[in-house]
This record gives C-alpha cells, sequence and structure tokens, in this order.
C-alpha cells in the first residue's frame, strides 16, 4: 500500500465573518503550534477571509484552500472567482463540486472544468462525491459516486495525483449529525478508490470522507484501510475540537 499521509481540512462553509475567521484561523494553529506530524492540515474559508487567513497563517503548516473557483480565468461571470485570484490570496487549493453546490445547479460537466482550471493554475484539489439517502435506499451508491468520480477525474492525468484528494461525503450525513458507520464509509471510499483507478493512481491518492465528523467519531472513521482523513464541517468552527480531529488522523 503507498504512503498515503493522512489530511484533515475544515470546511467553514458560509460562516464567520472576515474578523472571526482570522481569530478561529489564529486559535487553530495555537492548539497545533508546528502543526501535526505525519498529517496535513487545511482550512477552507469564504473567499473573502482568504487572504486574512493566509497572512495569519503564514509560516504555520496548515493550508488554506477555498470553496470553489470558476474554470474561467476572467471575464463576464458577475460574482465568480477564478482560480488564479484565490491563488492570489496565499491559498493553495480549493474545494470542488461540493454537494452543496451541486444541489444549486453545479453539474459533472462544471465540476471537470473548475478541477482542470484549478489544476492549470497550479491549486491543490479536493474533489467532492456523495450519494443522497434515496439514491443509498435505491442501491445505488456505488455506481453514483463512480459515475461522479469518472465524469471529474477524465481531465486529470496519472502524473497529478498527488495535486488532489477525493472526499466522499454521504449527502444524508452532512450536517445532521447521523455519521455513516465506520464499515459503510470504508466500503464506499474504496469504491470511490477503485473508480479512481482508471484515471490516476488510485493507490497514492487520499481518500477522505466527510459527513458529520466530529471529536468523538473520528479515530474510528479514520482508523479505517481506505479513509486517509476526513472532510470536516461544523466541528471545524471550533478550533479545540477540530485540534481534536487533526490529532485523531495521526
Ligand atoms: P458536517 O461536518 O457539518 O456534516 O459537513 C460536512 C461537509 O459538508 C464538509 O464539506
Amino acid at each position: 500500500m503507498a504512503d498515503r499521509t493522512p489530511l484533515v481540512a475544515g470546511n467553514w462553509k458560509m460562516n464567520t465573518t472576515p474578523a472571526e475567521g482570522v481569530a478561529l484561523a489564529t486559535a487553530l494553529a495555537a492548539e497545533l503550534p508546528g502543526g501535526q506530524d505525519g498529517v496535513e492540515i487545511v482550512v477552507c474559508p469564504p473567499f473573502t477571509h482568504l487572504e486574512g487567513v493566509a497572512a495569519a497563517l503564514e509560516g504555520h503548516p496548515v493550508a488554506v484552500m477555498a470553496q470553489t473557483i470558476h474554470d474561467q480565468a476572467k471575464g463576464a461571470h458577475t460574482g465568480e472567482v477564478s482560480a488564479a485570484m484565490v491563488l492570489g490570496t496565499g491559498a493553495t487549493g480549493t474545494i470542488i463540486g461540493h454537494s452543496e453546490r451541486r444541489a444549486a445547479g453545479e453539474t459533472d460537466e462544471m465540476v471537470a472544468a473548475r478541477v482542470r482550471a484549478a489544476l492549470d493554475a497550479g491549486l491543490f484539489v479536493i474533489l467532492c462525491c456523495g450519494e443522497s439517502l434515496e439514491q443509498r435506499e435505491a442501491g445505488e451508491t456505488e455506481a453514483w459516486v463512480k459515475g461522479q468520480v469518472a465524469a471529474a477525474l477524465g481531465v486529470v492525468t496519472r502524473d497529478e495525483t498527488d495535486r488532489l484528494a477525493i472526499a466522499y461525503e454521504p449527502i444524508w450525513a452532512i450536517g445532521t449529525g447521523k455519521t455513516a458507520t465506520p464499515e459503510m464509509a470504508q466500503e464506499t471510499c474504496a469504491q470511490v478508490r477503485a473508480a479512481a483507478a482508471g484515471f490516476i493512481d488510485a493507490d497514492a491518492v487520499r481518500v477522505l470522507y466527510g459527513g458529520s465528523v466530529n471529536a468523538d467519531n473520528a479515530a474510528q472513521l479514520m482508523g479505517q484501510p481506505d479513509i486517509d482523513g476526513a472532510l470536516v464541517g461544523g466541528a471545524s468552527l471550533d478550533a479545540a475540537g477540530f485540534a481534536t480531529i487533526v490529532r485523531a488522523a495521526a
């Protein structure tokens, strides 16, 4: 098995003001002085906070990433933000294809274009996939996530494997307090990894689990053989709690 460094990312979603974001990042840095051995730590604040949070974390081993980007480099796209703009803030990557964005209209084609644009600009990508409760109950989970992974990784080359991670986030577990069992999460993360094999070095890519990860369940989830970290929503808004999850990944 390839040596996959665990990655723990906090997706702040649309939470905190810029000042609160800087305070949260500063508190996290204080919780984890020098970072955490053997774990890559990431925070994903709103666009408006990227520059301030990146400045607050300068010299500290916590990477700052955006929550999405637009696929075009510039132009008449009111309200959108390009990969180069994100890179210019000091951020080094971005989430792409979060289910909350897909629910608002982001298609597989848009996700693929955004993945390509992010990689072309030099950003790291956390690609998200995951099924709805209806899909899980209908037994469609594997086919669905494999389709999402294939659609997005179709634009990625094998030598770009270390420039992305894939987060499996069952929609029914996001923000609900209803976590997938470690066995369930393991099973689908293994399927995600298998789906990636046609496109990248699947043995080397980090597959993360997301969906109501907290300080109590993190160690068991990340202890599964195909789960290489976590994408954390609500629990990442508390510095001490997020630091506990980071330590659980070590
Ligand atoms: P919660 O951890 O709040 O369930 O959110 C998960 C998520 O969507 C992270 O991207």
